[in-house]
């Protein structure tokens, strides 16, 4: 079998993921932690395993049984910061009462209203280097554009912002950072954000007791103001987030939608740049408003190296099976979505990257309750992002030798530290 998580897998795991699909599809694995738990890398089994009820998100299930206090599971530093009461951490019907809230808080129709912003934010990181001729992408495009579009969106003042961008290069040890560790921006991001829901919940109880009209907004009031406010205002059957729920939705939010988003922009140019016919494809549709084709190509980006190699944590509540195989009670099972994308009962030619491709049902986004709940917004950000460089900077090439780049090594996510490029300055 190839040797999983070392140096040389990190930069191509596909041939160890196909080693795995085709001789033992669900494979109890040494994780670098030293935590064992099963990998799940057949599509069929890797969709059934992420629907599963019986497949527990919340570590605590199993006491010390479920072997999450020995290894890096899930959010690094969450344990310090206390926030394990959020989406990912937790079942029915928690999970059902807090999704359904901030779905209605976080919805398409404000994802659609922020692209005009989203836009501003591409061309104007692009203006920063465009007159160089050569950048980092990861760097200097990749990273900054999901952080200041979250923060935008949750409504932190831009003026807090580059505190943020601190904070979070921090947690992916981004090079020029402070080093101090990821707990440590973790509780000052968590501090911030609880602070500053508790002041815009302030501000909103003195809005409304003034205006009773804004009462009767309704729906409406939801989608005025920013993504905090909606959170606090968002209630179900008389229920609304606390201020601690909703002080962790904000955080996951930001933590969920930050490295994933980074990372699709950073492999999503990185393929285009390793597959020159495919990038004209693409720079074609760009250039003629395709805006069909450009999200079709966004989609198959995620299928073919996308950001979220490993799904989150599943704990068998239950003895069950998986593939055939047999999971005892406690035992973590992780669903491996970068190898169920690739799997050729599936994908047709799976290996290949093909922007035109028709049958596309992918992974990467997840399956089941917890399907990515910001899948439109990583959708604008990637699409928006990818479409503004090629427009922007259309001879753009790497610069760099493809063995020399590096991946960064975390289990859960896949993504590139450094993506130097360059092109005619503008
Ligand atoms: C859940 C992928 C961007 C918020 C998930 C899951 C995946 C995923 C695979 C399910 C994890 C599991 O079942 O263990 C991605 C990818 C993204 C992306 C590939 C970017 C390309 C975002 C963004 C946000 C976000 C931008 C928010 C701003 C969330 C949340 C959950 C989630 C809150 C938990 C949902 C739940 O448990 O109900 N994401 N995500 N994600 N994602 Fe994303």
């Amino acid at each position: 079998m190839p040797p999983l998580f070392d140096w040389r897998f990190a930069a191509d795991p596909y041939p160890a993921y196909a080693w795995l699909r085709e001789h033992a599809p669900v494979r109890k694995t040494q994780l670098p932690s030293g935590v064992e738990a099963w990998l799940v890398t057949r599509y069929a089994d890797a969709r059934q395993a992420l629907a599963d009820p019986r497949l527990s998100k919340n570590p605590h299930h199993h006491g010390e049984r479920g072997a999450h206090g020995k290894g890096k599971v899930g959010i690094p530093g969450e344990r310090s910061a206390n926030l394990m009461t959020h989406l990912l951490n937790i079942d029915p019907p928690d999970h059902t009462r807090l999704r359904r809230l901030v779905s209605k808080a976080f919805t398409p129709r404000r994802v659609a209203a922020f692209a005009p912003r989203v836009r501003e934010l591409a061309d104007g990181l692009i203006d920063s280097f465009a007159t160089r001729g050569e950048a980092d992408l990861i760097h200097e495009y990749a990273f900054p554009l999901p952080i200041y579009a979250i923060c935008d969106m949750l409504g932190v003042p831009r003026e807090d912002q580059e505190d943020f961008r601190t904070w979070a290069g921090m947690m992916i040890h981004q090079p020029g950072s402070p080093r101090g560790g990821v707990g440590r921006a973790v509780k000052r991001m968590r501090g911030y954000l609880a602070e500053l829901i508790h002041r815009k919940r302030a501000e909103l109880a003195r809005a409304d007791g003034r205006a009773e009209a804004a009462r009767a907004e309704g729906g409406d009031a939801l989608l005025s103001g920013d993504l905090i406010s909606g959170l606090i205002r968002a209630s179900d059957h008389g229920e609304h987030l606390t201020e601690n729920e909703a002080a962790a939705m904000a955080f996951i939010l930001l933590f969920a939608g930050f490295e994933t988003t980074v990372n699709l922009i950073g492999n999503g140019m990185y393929a285009l740049l390793r597959h020159p016919g495919q990038r004209a494809v693409l720079q074609q549709a760009v250039a003629e408003g395709d805006e069909g084709l450009l999200a079709g190509a966004v989609e198959e980006l995620l299928r073919y190296d996308g950001p979220v190699e490993l799904a989150t944590w599943r704990f068998a509540t239950r003895e069950l099976t998986v593939g055939g195989q047999r999971v005892r009670e406690g035992e973590p099972v992780l669903v491996v979505l970068a190898a169920a994308d690739r799997d050729p009962a599936k994908f047709t030619d799976p290996d290949a990257l093909d922007l035109t491709r028709q049958e596309n049902q992918h992974l990467g986004y997840g399956h089941g309750i917890h399907y990515c709940l910001g899948a439109p917004l990583a959708r604008l950000e990637g699409q928006t992002a990818l479409a503004t460089l090629l427009h922007r900077l259309p001879d753009l090439r790497l610069s760099a030798d493809p063995e020399e780049l590096r991946w960064r090594g975390g289990l859960i996510m896949r993504g590139l530290r450094r993506l130097p490029v360059e092109f005619t300055a503008a």
